[in-house]
Protein backbone atom coordinates (compact mmCIF):
# COMPACT_ATOMS: atom_id res chain seq x y z
CA UNK A 1 0.00 0.00 0.00
CA UNK A 2 0.88 3.41 -0.67
CA UNK A 3 1.86 5.46 2.13
CA UNK A 4 -1.08 7.91 1.44
CA UNK A 5 -3.49 4.79 1.49
CA UNK A 6 -3.27 4.08 5.06
CA UNK A 7 -5.30 5.54 7.52
CA UNK A 8 -3.06 6.26 10.20
CA UNK A 9 0.96 6.36 10.52
CA UNK A 10 1.83 4.94 14.11
CA UNK A 11 5.14 4.61 15.10
CA UNK A 12 6.77 2.91 19.05
CA UNK A 13 10.28 4.30 19.96
CA UNK A 14 11.63 1.30 21.39
CA UNK A 15 11.45 -1.91 19.72
CA UNK A 16 11.76 -3.91 23.34
CA UNK A 17 9.47 -7.02 25.11
CA UNK A 18 7.04 -4.54 25.15
CA UNK A 19 6.91 -2.20 22.04
CA UNK A 20 7.71 -4.86 19.81
CA UNK A 21 5.23 -7.67 20.73
CA UNK A 22 2.40 -4.98 21.19
CA UNK A 23 3.38 -2.99 17.63
CA UNK A 24 3.42 -6.61 16.02
CA UNK A 25 -0.77 -7.03 16.81
CA UNK A 26 -1.73 -3.60 16.64
CA UNK A 27 -0.30 -3.95 12.85
CA UNK A 28 -1.44 -7.55 12.18
CA UNK A 29 -5.23 -6.51 13.78
CA UNK A 30 -5.13 -3.11 11.71
CA UNK A 31 -3.47 -3.17 8.36
CA UNK A 32 -5.07 0.16 7.46
CA UNK A 33 -2.76 1.90 9.56
CA UNK A 34 1.25 1.73 9.10
CA UNK A 35 2.91 0.70 11.99
CA UNK A 36 6.55 1.69 12.61
CA UNK A 37 8.80 0.61 15.24
CA UNK A 38 12.04 2.60 15.75
CA UNK A 39 15.42 1.77 18.14
CA UNK A 40 18.64 2.75 18.12
CA UNK A 41 20.13 -0.21 18.75
CA UNK A 42 20.30 -1.75 15.03
CA UNK A 43 21.18 -5.37 16.21
CA UNK A 44 17.67 -5.58 17.77
CA UNK A 45 16.02 -4.07 14.67
CA UNK A 46 17.95 -6.65 12.48
CA UNK A 47 16.33 -9.36 14.72
CA UNK A 48 12.83 -7.94 14.12
CA UNK A 49 13.57 -7.76 10.39
CA UNK A 50 14.87 -11.64 10.21
CA UNK A 51 13.33 -14.75 11.59
CA UNK A 52 15.26 -14.93 14.79
CA UNK A 53 13.19 -12.61 16.54
CA UNK A 54 15.27 -10.91 19.88
CA UNK A 55 12.83 -12.33 22.39
CA UNK A 56 11.81 -15.38 22.79
CA UNK A 57 7.45 -15.10 22.69
CA UNK A 58 5.49 -18.28 21.59
CA UNK A 59 3.26 -17.27 18.88
CA UNK A 60 5.12 -13.89 18.10
CA UNK A 61 7.01 -14.84 14.62
CA UNK A 62 3.75 -15.82 12.97
CA UNK A 63 2.27 -12.55 14.31
CA UNK A 64 5.03 -10.95 13.04
CA UNK A 65 5.35 -12.59 9.50
CA UNK A 66 1.71 -11.78 8.94
CA UNK A 67 2.13 -7.64 9.29
CA UNK A 68 5.96 -6.93 8.64
CA UNK A 69 6.91 -5.53 4.92
CA UNK A 70 3.08 -4.76 4.51
CA UNK A 71 1.90 -2.70 7.14
CA UNK A 72 4.55 -3.32 9.83
CA UNK A 73 8.26 -1.58 9.41
CA UNK A 74 11.24 -2.06 11.85
CA UNK A 75 13.97 0.31 11.20
CA UNK A 76 16.70 2.52 13.04
CA UNK A 77 15.49 5.92 10.99
CA UNK A 78 14.15 7.46 14.31
CA UNK A 79 14.20 11.09 13.32
CA UNK A 80 12.24 10.03 9.36
CA UNK A 81 9.51 7.96 11.51
CA UNK A 82 8.87 10.60 14.42
CA UNK A 83 8.63 13.39 11.26
CA UNK A 84 5.55 11.44 9.81
CA UNK A 85 4.00 9.74 12.36
CA UNK A 86 0.70 11.12 14.29
CA UNK A 87 0.84 8.91 17.20
CA UNK A 88 3.91 7.77 18.99
CA UNK A 89 3.91 5.13 21.80
CA UNK A 90 7.41 5.46 23.74
CA UNK A 91 8.10 2.26 25.10
CA UNK A 92 11.77 3.22 25.73
CA UNK A 93 13.32 1.05 28.97
CA UNK A 94 12.86 2.96 32.39
CA UNK A 95 15.09 0.91 34.95
CA UNK A 96 15.26 1.38 38.56
CA UNK A 97 17.73 4.79 39.01
CA UNK A 98 20.99 3.54 40.15
CA UNK A 99 23.06 6.98 40.94
CA UNK A 100 21.87 10.11 42.76
CA UNK A 101 18.68 10.94 44.42
CA UNK A 102 16.49 8.09 44.42
CA UNK A 103 19.16 5.14 43.92
CA UNK A 104 17.85 2.00 44.16
CA UNK A 105 14.12 2.74 44.00
CA UNK A 106 13.21 5.87 41.85
CA UNK A 107 12.85 5.37 37.90
CA UNK A 108 15.80 6.36 35.43
CA UNK A 109 13.52 8.48 32.96
CA UNK A 110 16.87 9.63 31.43
CA UNK A 111 15.63 7.63 27.82
CA UNK A 112 11.96 8.64 28.33
CA UNK A 113 13.35 12.50 28.25
CA UNK A 114 16.03 11.78 25.39
CA UNK A 115 12.80 10.77 23.53
CA UNK A 116 10.72 13.59 24.65
CA UNK A 117 13.52 16.09 23.47
CA UNK A 118 14.21 13.97 20.34
CA UNK A 119 10.17 14.25 19.34
CA UNK A 120 10.19 18.35 19.60
CA UNK A 121 13.87 18.68 17.86
CA UNK A 122 12.38 16.74 14.75
CA UNK A 123 8.64 17.26 14.65
CA UNK A 124 6.86 19.48 12.04
CA UNK A 125 3.19 18.80 13.18
CA UNK A 126 0.85 18.32 16.21
CA UNK A 127 1.17 14.45 17.38
CA UNK A 128 -0.28 12.34 19.89
CA UNK A 129 2.45 11.31 22.63
CA UNK A 130 1.71 8.22 24.45
CA UNK A 131 3.85 7.04 27.83
CA UNK A 132 4.20 2.67 27.31
CA UNK A 133 7.05 2.44 29.41
CA UNK A 134 5.78 2.63 33.11
CA UNK A 135 6.23 5.48 34.53
CA UNK A 136 6.21 7.00 38.09
CA UNK A 137 3.00 9.17 38.43
CA UNK A 138 2.83 12.51 36.85
CA UNK A 139 5.60 11.79 34.31
CA UNK A 140 2.85 12.43 31.72
CA UNK A 141 2.66 16.16 33.08
CA UNK A 142 6.50 16.46 32.80
CA UNK A 143 6.78 15.23 29.84
CA UNK A 144 3.90 17.38 28.84
CA UNK A 145 5.85 20.47 29.76
CA UNK A 146 8.91 19.40 27.92
CA UNK A 147 7.21 18.75 24.63
CA UNK A 148 5.27 21.61 25.03
CA UNK A 149 7.80 23.82 25.36
CA UNK A 150 8.83 24.38 21.95
CA UNK A 151 8.58 27.45 20.00
CA UNK A 152 7.51 26.25 16.51
CA UNK A 153 3.84 26.33 18.21
CA UNK A 154 3.45 22.39 17.51
CA UNK A 155 0.86 20.79 20.24
CA UNK A 156 1.84 17.80 21.56
CA UNK A 157 -0.84 15.81 23.44
CA UNK A 158 0.62 13.32 26.28
CA UNK A 159 -1.36 10.00 27.28
CA UNK A 160 -0.60 7.35 29.30
CA UNK A 161 -1.72 3.73 28.06
CA UNK A 162 0.21 1.32 30.41
CA UNK A 163 0.52 -2.51 29.06
CA UNK A 164 -0.68 -5.17 30.83
CA UNK A 165 0.76 -8.10 28.91
CA UNK A 166 2.08 -10.49 30.54
CA UNK A 167 5.96 -12.59 28.88
CA UNK A 168 5.32 -15.67 27.92
CA UNK A 169 2.05 -14.84 27.02
CA UNK A 170 1.93 -11.79 25.26
CA UNK A 171 0.06 -12.13 21.94
CA UNK A 172 -2.94 -13.76 23.79
CA UNK A 173 -2.60 -10.73 26.39
CA UNK A 174 -2.58 -8.48 23.54
CA UNK A 175 -5.41 -10.12 21.17
CA UNK A 176 -7.63 -10.52 23.97
CA UNK A 177 -6.76 -8.25 27.53
CA UNK A 178 -8.97 -7.89 30.38
CA UNK A 179 -8.57 -4.54 29.42
CA UNK A 180 -6.68 -1.86 27.79
CA UNK A 181 -6.34 1.55 29.94
CA UNK A 182 -6.09 4.80 28.65
CA UNK A 183 -5.39 7.85 30.19
CA UNK A 184 -5.53 11.68 29.29
CA UNK A 185 -6.18 15.03 30.25
CA UNK A 186 -10.06 15.77 30.48
CA UNK A 187 -9.63 18.81 27.99
CA UNK A 188 -11.15 19.01 24.98
CA UNK A 189 -8.03 18.27 23.31
CA UNK A 190 -7.67 15.46 25.59
CA UNK A 191 -10.30 13.76 25.39
CA UNK A 192 -9.65 13.94 20.99
CA UNK A 193 -6.79 12.31 21.63
CA UNK A 194 -8.33 9.71 23.33
CA UNK A 195 -10.86 8.89 21.29
CA UNK A 196 -8.22 8.44 18.48
CA UNK A 197 -6.21 5.88 20.87
CA UNK A 198 -9.44 4.10 21.34
CA UNK A 199 -10.41 3.61 17.93
CA UNK A 200 -7.27 2.03 17.33
CA UNK A 201 -7.64 -1.14 19.87
CA UNK A 202 -11.75 -0.90 18.84
CA UNK A 203 -10.78 -2.57 15.73
CA UNK A 204 -10.24 -6.01 17.31
CA UNK A 205 -10.89 -5.13 21.38
CA UNK A 206 -14.47 -5.04 22.61
CA UNK A 207 -15.23 -1.09 23.60
CA UNK A 208 -16.68 -2.05 27.29
CA UNK A 209 -12.73 -3.46 27.76
CA UNK A 210 -11.17 -0.53 27.05
CA UNK A 211 -11.27 1.80 30.04
CA UNK A 212 -10.79 5.80 29.95
CA UNK A 213 -9.55 7.76 32.95
CA UNK A 214 -7.61 11.11 33.85
CA UNK A 215 -3.84 10.47 33.29
CA UNK A 216 -2.78 10.18 36.45
CA UNK A 217 -4.94 7.16 37.53
CA UNK A 218 -3.75 5.46 34.58
CA UNK A 219 -0.34 5.65 35.27
CA UNK A 220 -0.73 4.85 39.10
CA UNK A 221 -3.07 2.06 38.02
CA UNK A 222 -0.26 0.01 36.26
CA UNK A 223 1.96 0.43 39.03
CA UNK A 224 -0.83 -0.06 41.70
CA UNK A 225 -1.72 -3.69 39.64
CA UNK A 226 1.84 -4.86 39.53
CA UNK A 227 2.46 -4.06 43.36
CA UNK A 228 -0.97 -6.14 43.94
CA UNK A 229 0.17 -9.30 42.08
CA UNK A 230 3.41 -9.01 43.66
CA UNK A 231 1.79 -8.39 46.77
CA UNK A 232 -0.21 -12.06 46.34
CA UNK A 233 2.98 -13.80 45.77
CA UNK A 234 4.54 -12.65 48.46
CA UNK A 235 1.37 -13.31 50.82
CA UNK A 236 1.78 -17.17 49.19
CA UNK A 237 5.46 -17.28 49.69
CA UNK A 238 5.52 -16.16 53.14
CA UNK A 239 2.74 -18.82 53.93
CA UNK A 240 5.10 -21.39 52.26
CA UNK A 241 7.78 -21.16 55.34
CA UNK A 242 5.33 -21.51 57.65
CA UNK A 243 4.04 -24.79 56.12
CA UNK A 244 7.20 -25.99 56.28
CA UNK A 245 7.18 -25.94 59.75
CA UNK A 246 3.81 -27.18 60.49
CA UNK A 247 3.65 -29.70 57.84
CA UNK A 248 0.56 -27.70 56.23
CA UNK A 249 1.07 -28.29 52.38
CA UNK A 250 0.83 -24.96 50.68
CA UNK A 251 -0.53 -26.02 47.85
CA UNK A 252 -3.53 -26.93 49.54
CA UNK A 253 -4.10 -23.71 51.24
CA UNK A 254 -3.70 -21.98 47.56
CA UNK A 255 -5.97 -24.43 46.42
CA UNK A 256 -8.31 -23.86 49.72
CA UNK A 257 -8.28 -20.20 49.78
CA UNK A 258 -8.53 -19.52 45.83
CA UNK A 259 -11.75 -21.24 45.63
CA UNK A 260 -13.06 -18.48 47.73
CA UNK A 261 -14.29 -16.04 45.18
CA UNK A 262 -13.32 -13.25 46.98
CA UNK A 263 -9.68 -14.11 46.53
CA UNK A 264 -9.66 -15.90 43.10
CA UNK A 265 -7.19 -18.67 42.46
CA UNK A 266 -4.73 -16.79 40.25
CA UNK A 267 -1.24 -16.31 41.32
CA UNK A 268 -1.06 -18.12 44.13
CA UNK A 269 1.52 -20.52 43.47
CA UNK A 270 4.39 -20.42 45.57
CA UNK A 271 8.05 -20.07 44.23
CA UNK A 272 11.88 -19.12 45.02
CA UNK A 273 10.97 -16.06 44.23
CA UNK A 274 8.82 -13.39 41.79
CA UNK A 275 11.25 -12.20 39.29
CA UNK A 276 10.59 -10.05 35.81
CA UNK A 277 11.21 -6.28 34.74
CA UNK A 278 8.71 -5.24 36.02
CA UNK A 279 7.47 -6.27 39.83
CA UNK A 280 10.30 -5.12 41.93
CA UNK A 281 10.53 -2.27 39.63
CA UNK A 282 7.46 -0.87 40.06
CA UNK A 283 7.08 -1.52 43.43
CA UNK A 284 10.36 0.44 44.46
CA UNK A 285 8.73 3.07 42.59
CA UNK A 286 5.89 3.49 44.04
CA UNK A 287 7.82 3.18 47.43
CA UNK A 288 10.15 6.27 46.14
CA UNK A 289 6.48 8.21 45.42
CA UNK A 290 5.11 7.27 48.92
CA UNK A 291 8.10 8.66 50.74
CA UNK A 292 8.17 12.03 48.74
CA UNK A 293 4.96 12.32 49.74
CA UNK A 294 5.88 11.52 53.60
CA UNK A 295 3.58 8.69 53.56
CA UNK A 296 6.13 6.33 55.62
CA UNK A 297 3.44 3.90 56.51
CA UNK A 298 1.72 3.33 52.95
CA UNK A 299 5.76 2.90 51.32
CA UNK A 300 6.69 0.54 54.58
CA UNK A 301 4.07 -1.82 53.66
CA UNK A 302 4.59 -2.26 50.24
CA UNK A 303 8.17 -2.46 50.76
CA UNK A 304 7.51 -5.73 52.64
CA UNK A 305 6.40 -7.48 49.21
CA UNK A 306 10.20 -7.14 48.37
CA UNK A 307 11.50 -8.08 51.55
CA UNK A 308 9.26 -10.65 51.78
CA UNK A 309 10.42 -11.62 48.10
CA UNK A 310 14.49 -11.56 48.94
CA UNK A 311 13.87 -13.88 51.97
CA UNK A 312 12.32 -16.42 50.14
CA UNK A 313 15.33 -16.79 47.37
CA UNK A 314 17.83 -16.56 50.51
CA UNK A 315 15.88 -19.18 52.43
CA UNK A 316 15.82 -21.90 49.51
CA UNK A 317 19.65 -21.66 49.38
CA UNK A 318 20.04 -21.54 53.52
CA UNK A 319 17.41 -24.56 53.52
CA UNK A 320 19.93 -26.71 50.41
CA UNK A 321 22.80 -25.67 52.62
CA UNK A 322 21.65 -27.37 55.33
CA UNK A 323 20.03 -30.39 54.20
CA UNK A 324 23.22 -31.11 52.36
CA UNK A 325 24.38 -31.47 55.58
CA UNK A 326 25.64 -27.80 55.75
CA UNK A 327 27.89 -27.67 53.27
CA UNK A 328 27.83 -27.98 49.82
CA UNK A 329 30.95 -26.33 48.82
CA UNK A 330 32.74 -28.29 45.68
CA UNK A 331 29.24 -29.84 45.04
CA UNK A 332 28.01 -29.88 41.46
CA UNK A 333 24.38 -28.51 41.56
CA UNK A 334 22.21 -27.83 38.55
CA UNK A 335 19.75 -25.37 37.86
CA UNK A 336 17.05 -26.15 35.74
CA UNK A 337 15.76 -23.15 34.18
CA UNK A 338 17.10 -19.61 34.85
CA UNK A 339 14.46 -17.68 32.76
CA UNK A 340 12.14 -15.62 35.24
CA UNK A 341 9.33 -17.45 33.96
CA UNK A 342 8.56 -20.34 31.57
CA UNK A 343 8.28 -19.81 27.92
CA UNK A 344 10.52 -16.40 28.05
CA UNK A 345 14.27 -16.43 27.37
CA UNK A 346 14.28 -12.97 29.60
CA UNK A 347 15.75 -13.28 32.97
CA UNK A 348 15.62 -10.02 34.55
CA UNK A 349 15.28 -10.02 37.94
CA UNK A 350 15.05 -14.10 38.06
CA UNK A 351 15.46 -15.93 41.20
CA UNK A 352 18.14 -17.63 39.63
CA UNK A 353 20.57 -14.87 39.16
CA UNK A 354 20.39 -14.75 42.89
CA UNK A 355 20.14 -18.32 43.83
CA UNK A 356 23.12 -18.66 41.52
CA UNK A 357 25.19 -16.25 43.23
CA UNK A 358 24.30 -17.76 46.83
CA UNK A 359 25.53 -20.99 45.62
CA UNK A 360 28.69 -19.41 43.97
CA UNK A 361 29.53 -17.75 47.31
CA UNK A 362 28.84 -21.38 49.21
CA UNK A 363 31.91 -22.43 46.65
CA UNK A 364 29.60 -24.91 44.92
CA UNK A 365 30.11 -25.85 41.36
CA UNK A 366 27.41 -24.31 39.68
CA UNK A 367 25.69 -25.64 36.67
CA UNK A 368 22.93 -23.84 34.78
CA UNK A 369 20.64 -25.37 31.55
CA UNK A 370 17.92 -23.71 30.14
CA UNK A 371 16.07 -23.97 26.81
CA UNK A 372 15.99 -19.96 26.11
CA UNK A 373 18.08 -18.11 28.72
CA UNK A 374 21.38 -19.09 28.88
CA UNK A 375 22.64 -16.04 26.38
CA UNK A 376 20.93 -13.95 29.02
CA UNK A 377 22.54 -15.86 31.64
CA UNK A 378 25.79 -15.72 30.57
CA UNK A 379 25.61 -12.11 30.43
CA UNK A 380 24.04 -11.91 34.53
CA UNK A 381 26.78 -14.17 35.52
CA UNK A 382 29.53 -12.77 33.40
CA UNK A 383 31.38 -11.70 36.31
CA UNK A 384 31.66 -15.52 37.29
CA UNK A 385 32.27 -16.74 34.30
CA UNK A 386 34.79 -19.16 35.16
CA UNK A 387 33.38 -20.76 38.05
CA UNK A 388 30.18 -21.94 35.83
CA UNK A 389 29.40 -23.75 33.33
CA UNK A 390 26.15 -23.09 31.14
CA UNK A 391 24.82 -26.56 29.35
CA UNK A 392 22.13 -26.74 27.03
CA UNK A 393 20.80 -30.81 27.81
CA UNK A 394 19.56 -30.86 31.28
CA UNK A 395 20.81 -34.50 31.31
CA UNK A 396 24.52 -33.04 30.72
CA UNK A 397 23.74 -30.75 33.21
CA UNK A 398 22.56 -33.09 35.86
CA UNK A 399 25.57 -35.30 35.02
CA UNK A 400 27.78 -35.67 38.55
CA UNK A 401 25.79 -33.48 40.54
CA UNK A 402 24.71 -34.05 43.69
CA UNK A 403 21.57 -31.82 43.57
CA UNK A 404 19.31 -30.28 41.03
CA UNK A 405 17.36 -27.29 41.62
CA UNK A 406 14.11 -26.29 39.73
CA UNK A 407 14.47 -22.74 38.94
CA UNK A 408 11.83 -22.21 36.48
CA UNK A 409 8.60 -24.16 35.68
CA UNK A 410 9.39 -25.38 31.98
CA UNK A 411 6.97 -27.80 31.27
CA UNK A 412 10.00 -30.46 29.42
CA UNK A 413 11.16 -30.33 32.93
CA UNK A 414 8.37 -32.20 33.74
CA UNK A 415 8.40 -35.03 31.27
CA UNK A 416 12.39 -35.79 32.14
CA UNK A 417 13.47 -39.13 32.27
CA UNK A 418 14.55 -38.60 35.87
CA UNK A 419 15.47 -42.22 36.47
CA UNK A 420 18.06 -41.73 33.81
CA UNK A 421 19.44 -38.59 35.35
CA UNK A 422 19.45 -40.07 39.19
CA UNK A 423 21.94 -43.04 37.73
CA UNK A 424 24.44 -40.30 36.80
CA UNK A 425 24.55 -38.39 39.36
CA UNK A 426 26.24 -38.47 43.71
CA UNK A 427 24.95 -39.92 46.24
CA UNK A 428 22.75 -39.27 48.35
CA UNK A 429 21.06 -37.24 45.75
CA UNK A 430 18.62 -34.04 45.83
CA UNK A 431 16.51 -32.61 44.19
CA UNK A 432 14.46 -28.87 45.50
CA UNK A 433 11.84 -27.92 43.28
CA UNK A 434 11.90 -24.24 43.71
CA UNK A 435 8.53 -24.15 41.51
CA UNK A 436 6.62 -27.12 42.92
CA UNK A 437 6.04 -28.94 39.71
CA UNK A 438 7.48 -31.90 39.99
CA UNK A 439 5.95 -35.49 40.63
CA UNK A 440 7.73 -34.80 44.12
CA UNK A 441 6.36 -38.79 45.39
CA UNK A 442 7.87 -40.19 42.03
CA UNK A 443 11.16 -38.77 42.48
CA UNK A 444 11.23 -39.57 46.05
CA UNK A 445 10.36 -43.49 44.70
CA UNK A 446 13.25 -43.78 41.98
CA UNK A 447 15.53 -42.80 44.92
CA UNK A 448 15.58 -39.01 44.98
CA UNK A 449 15.45 -36.90 48.53
CA UNK A 450 12.82 -34.31 47.23
CA UNK A 451 12.59 -30.80 48.90
CA UNK A 452 9.39 -28.52 48.22
CA UNK A 453 7.96 -25.31 49.05
CA UNK A 454 6.25 -25.02 51.45
CA UNK A 455 5.28 -29.10 51.17
CA UNK A 456 6.60 -31.67 53.49
CA UNK A 457 10.06 -33.00 52.35
CA UNK A 458 10.68 -36.50 51.07
CA UNK A 459 13.96 -38.04 52.38
CA UNK A 460 15.37 -41.21 52.71
CA UNK A 461 17.65 -40.50 55.96
C1 LIG B 1 3.91 -8.84 35.00
C2 LIG B 1 2.39 -8.60 35.02
O1 LIG B 1 1.72 -9.87 35.15
C3 LIG B 1 1.95 -7.90 33.75
O2 LIG B 1 0.57 -7.58 33.82
C4 LIG B 1 2.76 -6.60 33.58
O3 LIG B 1 2.43 -5.97 32.36
C5 LIG B 1 4.25 -6.89 33.62
O4 LIG B 1 4.58 -7.61 34.82
P1 LIG B 1 5.54 -10.61 33.85
O5 LIG B 1 6.57 -10.05 34.76
O6 LIG B 1 5.86 -10.74 32.39
O7 LIG B 1 4.19 -9.74 33.93
O8 LIG B 1 5.13 -12.08 34.35
P2 LIG B 1 4.17 -12.65 35.47
O9 LIG B 1 3.44 -13.79 34.89
O10 LIG B 1 3.37 -11.63 36.14
O11 LIG B 1 5.19 -13.28 36.52
C6 LIG B 1 6.05 -12.49 37.33
C7 LIG B 1 6.83 -13.36 38.28
O12 LIG B 1 5.97 -13.91 39.28
C8 LIG B 1 7.51 -14.57 37.62
O13 LIG B 1 8.80 -14.72 38.17
C9 LIG B 1 6.61 -15.72 37.98
O14 LIG B 1 7.28 -16.96 37.99
C10 LIG B 1 6.18 -15.31 39.39
N1 LIG B 1 4.93 -15.94 39.83
C11 LIG B 1 3.77 -15.72 39.16
C12 LIG B 1 4.94 -16.74 40.98
O15 LIG B 1 5.98 -16.95 41.61
N2 LIG B 1 3.76 -17.30 41.40
C13 LIG B 1 2.58 -17.10 40.75
O16 LIG B 1 1.56 -17.63 41.22
C14 LIG B 1 2.58 -16.28 39.60
P1 LIG C 1 10.60 -3.16 27.87
O1 LIG C 1 10.64 -4.49 28.60
O2 LIG C 1 9.93 -2.07 28.69
O3 LIG C 1 10.02 -3.27 26.49
P2 LIG C 1 13.30 -3.17 26.83
O4 LIG C 1 14.56 -2.87 27.56
O5 LIG C 1 13.03 -4.57 26.34
O6 LIG C 1 12.11 -2.65 27.74
O7 LIG C 1 13.19 -2.23 25.54
C1 LIG C 1 13.41 -0.88 25.51
C2 LIG C 1 14.05 -0.52 24.16
O8 LIG C 1 14.12 0.90 24.04
C3 LIG C 1 15.48 -1.04 23.96
O9 LIG C 1 15.55 -1.86 22.81
C4 LIG C 1 16.32 0.26 23.79
O10 LIG C 1 17.37 0.12 22.85
C5 LIG C 1 15.28 1.23 23.27
N1 LIG C 1 15.61 2.65 23.47
C6 LIG C 1 16.09 3.26 24.58
N2 LIG C 1 16.26 4.59 24.38
C7 LIG C 1 15.86 4.84 23.09
C8 LIG C 1 15.78 6.02 22.26
N3 LIG C 1 16.14 7.21 22.74
N4 LIG C 1 15.33 5.87 20.98
C9 LIG C 1 14.95 4.66 20.50
N5 LIG C 1 15.01 3.51 21.23
C10 LIG C 1 15.45 3.59 22.50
Amino acid sequence: MKDANFSKKILCIGAGYVGGPTMAVIAAKCPQYKVTVVDINAARIDAWNSDKLPIYEPGLLDVVKQARGRNLFFSTDVDEAIREAEIIFVSVNTPTKSFGEGAGKAADLQYWELTARNIVRVSQSDKIIIEKSTLPVRTAEAMSRILNANEKGIRFEVLSNPEFLAEGTAVADLENPDRVLIGSQLTAEGIKARDAVVEIYANWIPKERILTSNVWSSELSKLVANAFLAQRISSINSISALCEKTEANVSEVSRAIGMDSRIGNKFLSSSVGFGGSCFQKDILNLVYICQSWGLTEVADYWEQVISMNEYQKRRFVQNMVKVMFNTVAGKRIALFGFAFKADTGDTRESPAISVAKQLLEEHSKVVITDPQALDNAKIDLADYADKLEFIPDPYEAAKGAHAIAVMTEWKEYKTLDYKRIFSDMERPSFIFDGRNVLDHKALFDLGFNVFPLGQPFHKHF
